[in-house]
This record gives structure tokens, C-alpha cells and sequence, in this order.
């Protein structure tokens, strides 16, 4: 866990254009920065950032957050690493505070194999780089392949010499624990002894997101039916192969931008599609796609393209992994090599120019390819046909999110088309299938407004929660939202907003139906009491997160105002900022507002009750007096300033 303290220094330090800046362009306009939002594809910039209150907001995609919730999105990090990775940019160190004995341990643990990892990346190279037997035989095997210098430099491939132990030896000298060093699979005990498990073999090492690495994978040279061709990384504390994607640290800028992630089997494929240009591109090591690889890749992309030649074993993988792809909302599409070939040989014999024109113009939708082999299979057994019919309406049903609604309806018809069946019928059966699985498992917590009765063609619209917001809702963020701003300006020469905010607020507290906005009152009234002059800032880095995203989005950032306004108001426009005062008592007295209109139901409840006709008329006076005033704050409140 990062120390209280440490956040602290980090949330001090964070400088909101600085951050952003260093992934996108932004420009200064007014007060605000303006870009082109990096979380959906725009032409005209509407994300917009707000240095004085620290935080962003796209006006396109709706999207908001402060600045360690831009990095977490953007480089889809968790909170921590997100800190971690603020700390390192304004050269922060780190505390941490205690945690568990268990969790220490691993930590420990994992740190450790890090750094052996990262003394063995450089050994290997430097063994492939720079020593005879590196460059007589690895070295020129890599350049016959193909790999020029800088491909090899960037991957920071390796190689292990055939001595025994030439790397234990090393790792031993530097002191380096036995235990651990068997623990990353680089070294292995026999009769006693150590020795190097990689002898002889081109090293590949495997990163993380962050760039550190994870393991090795590591190729014999000269083929032998003795061995095996790669040798991977035993699993550990640190590597955990169902979460590993070769090459993903080097790809996720361009899967970001191709809005696409093409997957293929072997690391020497992504290492030359790399080199042909191509970065999008990511390894499985040739096993199924397991739901945490799925959701690495979604973190980036919906736009799955698996590359794999046509009959390697590993499309019947990828086959097993579909239906989990589908359930995590991915578009799967399939390209076959041709001939024997693999990405990496077919790139190289066809040049990069070539190779991406194949790759669009061979792309198949994968579930339709699915059923094209299948029924080329089935050829005219009309048994194994209505297997595959039951078999496609499971798969289609897995296209099962609210959203995917049109692509499950699109599948369906061309499913349809293909298995020469009726439409509706075909319809009716995926339904039924859909059906019965929520009956089965999810019955009890799924989302009981969605019907899935067959003639229902219905579209699940997206409704904004903020289009759902009642008017009493909006003024009360308003009302808070011009605390925040406006508190620290002057309400007279003797006091602040704040002081004659909380002259009131008292009587008004239990009015505000949001209980959350009154624990930011109340916080605010806090750190202003403690003679803090309190900002959003203080508020932006909350740890709780809900309070935190409802700041974040009852905060005004200004968007550019149209030059048509501008004309329309020939001149000066008047801020939020100009008119606070009148925003502050538009707010308050809407409450007062509300709280007349309260009392006027309770003496009318009061005049119901009562018999007796002297009550009976004090009630009704006051009815009188309470409409009257109704009716002067109503004339006072004019336009309020609410979105
Ligand atoms: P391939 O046999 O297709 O190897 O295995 P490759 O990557 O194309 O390598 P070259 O081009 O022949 O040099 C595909 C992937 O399957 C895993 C590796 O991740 C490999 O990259 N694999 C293969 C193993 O883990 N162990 C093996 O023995 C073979
Ligand atoms: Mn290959």
C-alpha cells in the first residue's frame, strides 16, 4: 500500500496540462485547454481541460475525470499503478505502508524476480551483441531471418550461450539467490548443481504493460527432435500465462490508434510484423484466448483480428476461445495464411505493403467462417446439420450485452442466409436458447426489464443518468457547485460566499435530498472552519470514489462558445464567474424555496386535522403568509444557472 503521505505529495504535485499533455496536443483557448479527445475518434477537439479545477471533460463522448483518472484510462491503469506511475514523472518516492506478512512476501518475491529478469535481459544480450559464439551463431541466425539491428534492439532479444552454466555463473557472482533464480526458470538444479536452462537458444524476453519483464521465452537454434522447440517461463509469482500477451507493451499505442488488435501465434510473428510496420499486433503463444488476455485486449479495442496460418492447431484454439470473446462483446474477425506459411514468413516473402492488403481484403467474420467449415463438413447429413444449427444459435447467443442488441440481429440474418433456414425461425430459436440460460443460471440477478420475447424487436435506448436528473436534483448540485466555485470570493466587504452560505445552511441541510452533496458541504464547512480555504482540488482526490465522480461531474468546465454567440451578443457574454452572487442566492433560495412549499403541505395537513375553528383560522393565515412568500422568492429566483 502508498502512504497517505506519498498521495498526498503526488496529488500536490499533479499538474492536470503537464499529464494530459504528455499523451495528447492540447491548446490553450481561454482559460481552458482544448484537444482531441484520446477515448473516441473526433476531427474537431471537444475534450476540454480545466487546469484551475484539475479536472477533463469531452464535450463529444461525455467522458471526465481528474488527472490520476486520466491515467488510469488512458494508459488502463489500476489506481496504484497509476500512482506509481505519477511518482516516478515528478521523481516522488514512494512510502509504503505496512501491509500483510503474505502480501509483503510476494511482494518481495515478485520484486526480486523482476530485477533477476531484468540482469538476465541485459546478460543475453550482451551475449548475442557482443561475444563470438553470440554473433557467429545467433546473431547471423537473427539477421538471416530477417531481424535487422534495431528490431533486435527494441525487442531486446538475446541469446543463451551452449556452456553450461555461463549465465548461473554470472547470476551467482552478482549474488543473486539460488531460490530465485530457479523460481524464473532460468536456472534449474541437477544433481546438485546448477546450471543455465536455456543453452543455446534465442531469448525473447516478455513485458508487461509497463515494460518490465515477466519471463523468457527462449528458441533453440537448430532444430532437434529432442527438445522442444521453445522453452517458456515456468509460472511464478510474476509470470501467470493465462494473463500473458506477447508483445502488448510494444503494441498498445497502436492498438489504440488501429482501433484494432491482430493476434497471431508466435513471437517471432509479432516481432516481424513489428518490423514490416505493422504494431498492432499481439501473441498468444498459440493456446485459447483466456478471458484475461479477452479483457487486455478490450481494454484497448472491441476490434479483434486473429492471424493465424490455416492449418496450425491453434485455430482450433482460438475456435474454443470465441464464445468467451463473444460474451466480453469483442467483434472477432479471422484471417487465414496461406500455404504453410505463418505471419512472419509470409510477411517477409510478401513485404508489409502486401501484407496489409491482404489482411483487409481476407478478413472474415469468424463466426461465419465457423459455420462455412462446419456445413462444408456436414456436407448432406442432415443430422450433423441440426447439430450445427443448435451450435450457432448457442454462439450467437452469447452476443448477449444490451448494446450488441443490432450485431446479434445482424448475425442472425446472415446465419439464416447461410443455413438456408427461415429467418424468424432461426430468431425464435437463439431467443429460446437466450431464454433458457437466464432462466437457468441468472435468473435471480439479471436486469429484470429486459424482455427477450421473440417478436420483441426492441433497442434498449441509452439514456443518460444526467438526462434522468428531476429539477430539485440539479439545483441541489447547483447549489453546491457555486459553493465550491465561489466560496473563497467576496460576498460583502465582511464576509465570504462561504460565511453566508453556512449563515443559512442549517435550516436548509435537511432539504437536500442528495446525502452525498451534504457530505461535500459539510467537508467544505470542515477544512473552512479549520481556516483551510477550501477548493475542488481539495475534493477532486477523495477516497471515496463515488463522491469524487459526482464532483467531477456537477463541476463546470466551460466549453468554447460559439463565434454564432458571440455575434448574437455583439460583445461581452457574462461569465458564471461575473454573476456568482446571483448564482449563489438563485441556488439558496430555491431551497427556501422548497422549503416553503413543505411547510405549505404540513398546515394544510394541520388545517385538515384540527376542528377546531380558531386553529382553523391561524392555519389559514398562515397559509396566506407562507404563499406570499412563496410567491416573492419565486419572482426572485428568475433564471437560474443549472446543467
Ligand atoms: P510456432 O511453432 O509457430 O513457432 O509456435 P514460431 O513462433 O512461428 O517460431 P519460428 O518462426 O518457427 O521461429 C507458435 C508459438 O507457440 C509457442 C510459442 O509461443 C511460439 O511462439 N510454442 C511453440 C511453445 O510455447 N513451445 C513450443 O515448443 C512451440
Ligand atoms: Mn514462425
Amino acid at each position: 500500500m502508498i502512504s497517505q503521505n506519498s498521495i498526498q505529495q503526488i496529488q500536490s504535485q499533479i499538474d492536470i496540462i503537464d499529464i494530459i499533455g504528455s499523451f495528447i496536443k492540447l491548446k490553450k483557448r481561454g482559460a481552458n485547454y482544448l484537444g482531441n479527445c484520446p477515448f473516441h475518434h473526433e476531427k474537431t477537439p471537444s475534450f476540454t481541460v480545466s487546469p484551475s479545477k484539475e479536472i477533463y471533460k469531452c464535450f463529444g463522448c461525455g467522458k471526465s475525470g481528474n488527472a490520476i483518472g486520466f491515467v488510469m484510462d488512458h494508459e488502463k491503469y489500476s489506481y496504484v499503478e497509476a500512482l506509481r506511475w505519477l511518482a516516478n514523472k515528478y521523481n516522488i518516492e514512494l512510502e509504503e505502508t505496512e501491509t500483510s506478512p503474505e502480501f509483503k512476501a510476494i511482494q518481495l518475491t515478485s520484486d526480486s524476480l523482476f530485477i533477476i529478469n531484468n540482469f538476465a535481459k541485459d546478460f543475453f544480450s550482451n551475449a548475442l551483441l557482443n561475444t563470438e559464439e553470440g554473433t557467429d551463431i545467433a546473431l547471423s541466425y537473427l539477421k538471416e531471418r530477417g531481424f535487422n539491428s534495431q528490431t533486435i534492439e527494441k525487442f531486446q532479444l538475446g541469446y543463451n550461450p551452449s556452456t553450461k552454466d555461463a549465465f548461473t555463473k554470472a547470476a551467482i557472482e552478482g549474488q543473486y539467490n539460488k531460490d530465485l533464480l530457479i523460481k524464473t526458470g532460468l536456472v534449474v538444479s541437477r544433481d546438485e548443481k546448477l546450471m543455465d536452462n536455456y543453452r543455446s537458444r534465442i531469448i525473447f524476453p516478455i513485458h508487461n504493460q509497463s515494460g518490465k519483464i515477466l519471463g523468457f521465452g527462449a528458441r533453440i537454434i537448430k532444430s532437434n527432435d529432442k527438445a522442444p522447440k521453445y522453452i517458456n517461463t515456468p509460472e511464478n509469482e510474476i509470470y501467470i500465462k493465462s494473463k500473458i500477451l506477447y508483445g502488448s507493451y510494444f503494441a498498445r499505442t497502436a492498438i489504440d490508434k488501429a482501433d484494432e488488435c491482430l493476434l497471431v501465434e508466435g513471437y517471432t510473428d509479432v516481432v516481424s510484423l513489428h518490423q514490416a510496420g505493422i504494431e498492432n499486433v499481439v501473441a498468444s503463444g498459440g493456446t485459447s484466448l483466456t478471458i484475461d488476455q479477452l479483457r487486455l485486449i478490450k481494454k484497448y479495442t472491441k476490434n479483434l483480428t486473429i492471424i493465424y496460418d490455416g492449418d496450425s492447431a491453434g485455430i482450433k484454439a482460438a475456435l474454443r476461445g470465441l464464445d468467451l470473446a463473444l460474451e466480453e462483446g469483442l467483434d472477432v474477425k479471422l484471417v487465414l495464411i496461406p500455404d504453410k506459411e505463418d505471419p512472419d514468413s509470409y510477411v517477409n516473402k510478401i513485404g508489409a505493403a502486401e501484407f496489409i492488403d491482404f489482411v483487409k481484403t481476407e478478413k472474415k467474420d469468424f463466426i461465419l467462417f465457423q459455420l462455412e467449415i462446419a456445413l462444408k463438413d456436414a456436407g448432406n447429413d442432415s443430422s450433423k446439420k441440426s447439430a450445427i444449427i443448435n451450435q450457432i444459435a448457442e454462439t450467437i447467443s452469447k452476443i448477449n450485452k444490451t448494446e450488441d442488441f443490432t450485431k446479434r440481429q445482424d448475425y442472425i440474418k446472415k446465419v439464416s442466409e447461410l443455413l438456408k433456414v427461415e429467418e424468424s425461425g432461426f430468431n425464435a430459436l437463439v431467443n429460446k436458447v437466450i431464454r433458457e440460460k437466464i432462466n437457468k443460471e441468472e435468473f435471480k440477478n439479471t436486469k429484470p426489464n429486459i424482455d427477450f420475447s421473440e417478436t420483441d424487436n426492441f433497442q434498449q435506448p441509452e439514456i443518460e443518468i444526467s438526462d434522468l436528473l428531476t429539477k430539485d436534483e440539479l439545483h441541489e448540485q447547483a447549489l453546491v457547485r457555486s459553493l465550491l466555485e465561489f466560496g473563497m470570493k467576496d460576498w460583502d466587504d465582511k464576509q465570504k460566499v462561504a460565511d453566508y452560505f453556512f449563515n443559512y445552511y442549517d435550516e436548509l441541510e435537511d432539504l437536500i435530498d442528495n446525502k452525498k452533496l451534504v457530505t461535500i458541504i459539510n467537508l467544505y464547512r470542515t477544512l473552512y472552519r479549520e481556516d483551510e480555504e477550501p477548493t475542488v482540488k481539495n475534493f477532486l482526490y477523495n477516497e471515496d470514489k463515488e463522491l469524487n465522480e459526482l464532483i467531477i461531474k456537477i463541476m463546470d468546465v466551460q466549453s468554447e462558445i460559439s463565434p454564432k454567440w458571440k455575434e448574437h451578443y455583439e460583445g461581452h457574454i457574462p461569465t458564471r464567474e461575473e454573476l456568482y452572487k446571483e448564482e449563489v442566492l438563485s441556488t439558496m433560495n430555491y431551497l427556501q424555496l422548497r422549503k416553503i412549499k413543505r411547510l405549505i403541505l404540513e398546515n394544510q395537513e394541520e388545517m385538515q386535522r384540527t376542528a377546531d375553528s380558531n386553529e382553523q383560522m391561524i392555519c389559514m393565515q398562515t397559509h396566506q403568509h407562507l404563499k406570499k412568500l412563496e410567491s416573492e422568492i419565486t419572482k426572485k429566483i428568475g433564471t437560474v444557472i443549472y446543467k
